[in-house]
């Protein structure tokens, strides 16, 4: 091809000129990126790029990258081109309010997808489609449509307690450490399975993983960190990857066989009179949600339901067996209530609230180490939003995203007091000033979302907690089974996922 016979020397360099048109747009781009939050601080180089971000997931170490820039720059503070993290209480509830004009962020929530081209109610970033999901499964979620919840949830308290009588009891004569982290992996997962699908995957009775799903959602997490890290979540849900890669129904264990069960199971439910029943899928079923519809959302809670309360329970374990003042003293309180006798069996939640110190427990070590650390960023609606923190007014440019930080949030001096950074159930009884203990009851909400995102899980989940530490303590005698080295944890894309906590469990003697 003959070049034109204008401007050789140009046409000869045509791909540099190209190049160099393309880096200056690119770099255009990355100063108008950057300028756009410059007014927020941040860890070194995180107007520019997403790798500190996107290290500290794949390192397991979000919660603190998040503290440092908190720490370091404030209750706002940028941690990517287009990102922020908040430790706000105000912030944070401003941003989930019933009425508010955020959305959430595609990066986060669409990661967790588990079928292409198929939302659950996390997932799906419509608003309007969003409420009206959540409006479908609010009775199911409450238990107000019955009921069988709390039953559900005493069936496998007793199996678990059960199951360490009969084989994990340590005596004079012989110890027999167990692992607590996976022990209270296959009770939740047992709760939520039968909660969620009306049949336990039966791991507590069997002291296994039964069809290894402890094992799929472990991978599961680490693709969806490692999805969410690089970036590639979009690759990995097409169809075509996705099928390749991805779980297949076929497959005799793991999630994509937890799926094919789940899918038998919800079509026999629907075949046959549901009416009458009186669960979650019978509510779901009678607001409306199809089959297809079913299933996302089941297998959701699973997801949602099992390492989150897990994380809860083993941390409030933890904080008690090192703890033996406040160990002792939360086990007074529950034998005297087992003492009055007023009910039988797995105490019932009714009773549960009646019980300052171990509602105090609970929320202590909830606010000690959160479940849920970070991230499920919201966004900020285009135009931007002007919000007042710290009685400061700050002006958020629309588009950008705001995560949240649990661990500057819940270990706040400002809130909790100067020793925040310790486990001291009595702050949540003892405190005088109603307003001092209002915005504590609303930090510790934080851990659960706020408005309309709040976790629909919740009730279920503390009735869990609640049930399993008071029978745990009334039942047993506890210790570390390895005090040196107490867990195992890693942090996957703001979940806690434990492992080798070693514990022994000694009978005890009470008459009751
Ligand atoms: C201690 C245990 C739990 C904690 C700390 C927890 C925390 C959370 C958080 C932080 C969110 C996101 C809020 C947001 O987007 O701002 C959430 C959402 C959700 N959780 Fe939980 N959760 C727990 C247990 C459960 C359980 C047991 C279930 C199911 C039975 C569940 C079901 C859900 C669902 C369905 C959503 C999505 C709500 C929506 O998208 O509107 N969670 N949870
Ligand atoms: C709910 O279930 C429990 C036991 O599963 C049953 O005793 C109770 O009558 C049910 N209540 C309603 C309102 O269906
Ligand atoms: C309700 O359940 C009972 C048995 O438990 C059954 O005989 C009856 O046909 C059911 N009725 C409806 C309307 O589903
Ligand atoms: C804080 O929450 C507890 C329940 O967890 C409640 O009994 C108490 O009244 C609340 N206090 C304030 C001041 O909000």
């Amino acid at each position: 091809m003959a070049a034109p016979p204008l401007l050789p020397e140009l046409y000869e360099h045509r791909w540099l000129g190209l190049a160099v048109s393309f880096i200056a747009l690119y770099v255009g781009y990355k100063i108008q990126a950057f300028r756009r939050l410059s007014a927020f601080g941040g860890p070194f180089g995180v107007g520019f790029t997403s790798i500190p971000h996107s290290w500290s997931f794949l390192t397991g170490r979000s919660h603190l990258f998040y503290k440092e820039a908190i720490d370091a720059y404030g209750p706002i503070a940028r941690i990517g081109p287009n990102d922020l993290v908040t430790s706000s209480p105000e912030l944070l509830a401003h941003m989930s309010a019933v009425r508010s004009s955020y959305s959430r962020g595609k990066w986060y929530n669409r990661a967790t997808r588990y079928e292409p081209g198929k939302d659950h109610v996390f997932s799906e970033l419509d608003e309007e489609k969003h409420k009206r999901r959540r409006q479908q499964m609010a009775h199911g979620y409450s238990g107000k449509e019955n009921l069988s919840l709390e039953s559900s949830i005493d069936t496998h308290v007793s199996e678990l307690i059960n199951l360490v009588h009969t084989k994990y009891l340590s005596t004079d004569q012989y110890a027999r450490p167990f692992d607590f982290a996976r022990k209270i992996q296959y009770f939740t997962l047992d709760v939520i399975s039968q909660v969620g699908f009306g049949e336990a995957f039966g791991d507590l009775l069997a002291d296994e993983d039964v069809n290894e799903y402890v094992k799929a959602g472990q991978i599961g997490l680490t693709v969806t960190t490692v999805g969410l890290a690089l970036g590639i979540t979009w690759f990995l849900q097409l169809p075509l990857v996705a099928r390749a890669l991805g779980p297949s129904e076929k497959d005799v264990v793991g999630f994509g066989r937890m799926i094919a069960n789940a899918r038998a199971l919800i079509r026999k439910r629907l075949e046959r009179e549901t009416d009458n029943r009186s669960d979650m899928l019978a509510s779901f079923v009678r607001n409306g949600l199809n089959a297809d519809e079913l299933l996302s959302e089941t297998v959701l809670q699973i997801i949602a339901g099992s390492d989150t309360t897990a994380a809860a329970l083993r941390a409030i374990m933890l904080y008690l067996l090192s703890h033996p003042r406040i160990y002792t003293k939360l086990q007074a309180e529950i034998d005297a209530k087992a003492l009055e006798g007023r009910y039988q069996g797995v105490i019932p939640d009714s009773e549960l609230r009646k019980l300052p110190y171990l509602q105090a427990v609970i929320k202590e070590g909830m606010r000690m180490h959160p479940p849920i650390t970070d991230s499920v960023p919201k966004r900020v609606p285009d135009g931007g939003d002007t919000v007042s923190v710290d009685g400061k007014s700050v002006f958020l440019p629309g588009g950008a995203l705001v995560s949240y930080a649990a661990w500057p949030l819940h270990h706040s001096k400002a809130i909790f007091g100067d020793d925040a950074g310790v486990f001291r159930p009595e702050r949540w009884l003892v405190e005088k000033d109603e307003k001092k203990m209002s915005e504590m009851n609303r930090t510790h909400e934080l851990n659960f979302g706020y408005g309309k995102y709040q976790c629909l899980g919740k009730p279920i989940a503390l009735m869990e907690i609640g049930k399993a530490v008071f029978e745990l303590l009334r039942n047993f005698d506890w210790c570390l089974g390895k005090p040196e080295e107490p867990w195992r944890e890693h942090n996957y894309m703001g979940i806690f996922v434990h492992s080798n906590m070693w514990v022994m469990a000694t009978e005890r003697t009470l008459n009751n």
